[in-house]
């Protein structure tokens, strides 16, 4: 069975980020495809360190729970990085990861390409679009498959619980989500 695994990089409780994974989640197994959400809350991520010992041991040596994510995304078909936005882009811990997993890919089989997926971004506000500018940059570079849907995959919501009140960019992610599913069940035939 093939797999997308969903990236949310928000510390809170009742993540609004979160609710819209989980919204991307259901409209990917509605297309028959597994999904995981895996939370960076409670991780320390790190920052790259250029030690390149990943052309060497095959993953990243920094042991901070990222690596056991690496191998899961490894596995997996289709990949959806999504964070809340801080001061206008994303919040770092997410980019550290980024950094890392598309480090490791490159160091080895560049398991990232052809992968499928996207970013979401979630505020309040503002800094969707450079957020989403941001994390595309880690797509472009490892050869993967931006989906599109009929708007960028921003959703607005500032209080715990409320991103799922913005129907029109609910409504984007759950055609994202079946996009993003439609297109792996289509090139892994
Ligand atoms: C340090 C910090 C910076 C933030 N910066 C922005 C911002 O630049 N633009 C915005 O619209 N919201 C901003 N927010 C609000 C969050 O993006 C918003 O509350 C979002 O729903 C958080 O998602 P989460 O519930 O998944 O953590 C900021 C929040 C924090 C804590």
């Amino acid at each position: 069975m093939y797999k997308v695994i969903l990236l949310n990089s928000s510390p809170r409780k009742q993540s609004n980020t979160k609710d819209v994974l989980n919204v991307c989640a259901k409209a990917i197994e509605s297309q028959g495809i597994e999904v995981e959400i895996i939370d960076l809350k409670g991780k320390d991520i790190k920052s790259c360190i250029a030690c390149n010992k990943c052309v060497e041991k095959g993953n990243c040596v920094l042991n901070d729970g990222l690596p056991e994510i690496i191998d899961k995304i490894r596995n997996s078909q289709g990949f959806i990085p999504a964070a809340p936005v801080y001061f206008g882009t994303a919040r770092a811990d997410i980019m550290a990861a980024l950094q890392r997993i598309g480090k490791v890919s490159r160091a080895t089989n560049k398991f990232l390409s052809w992968m499928v997926g996207g970013p979401i971004a979630v505020a309040r506000r503002g800094g969707q679009t450079l957020t989403l500018q941001e994390m595309s940059m880690f797509f472009n570079i490892n050869e993967m498959i931006i989906v599109g849907s009929n708007y960028w995959n921003m959703v607005f919501g500032g209080l715990e619980g409320t991103a799922i009140e913005d129907s029109e960019g609910i409504d984007n992610i759950e055609l994202f989500g079946k996009n993003v599913a439609k297109l792996i069940n289509l090139i892994n035939k």
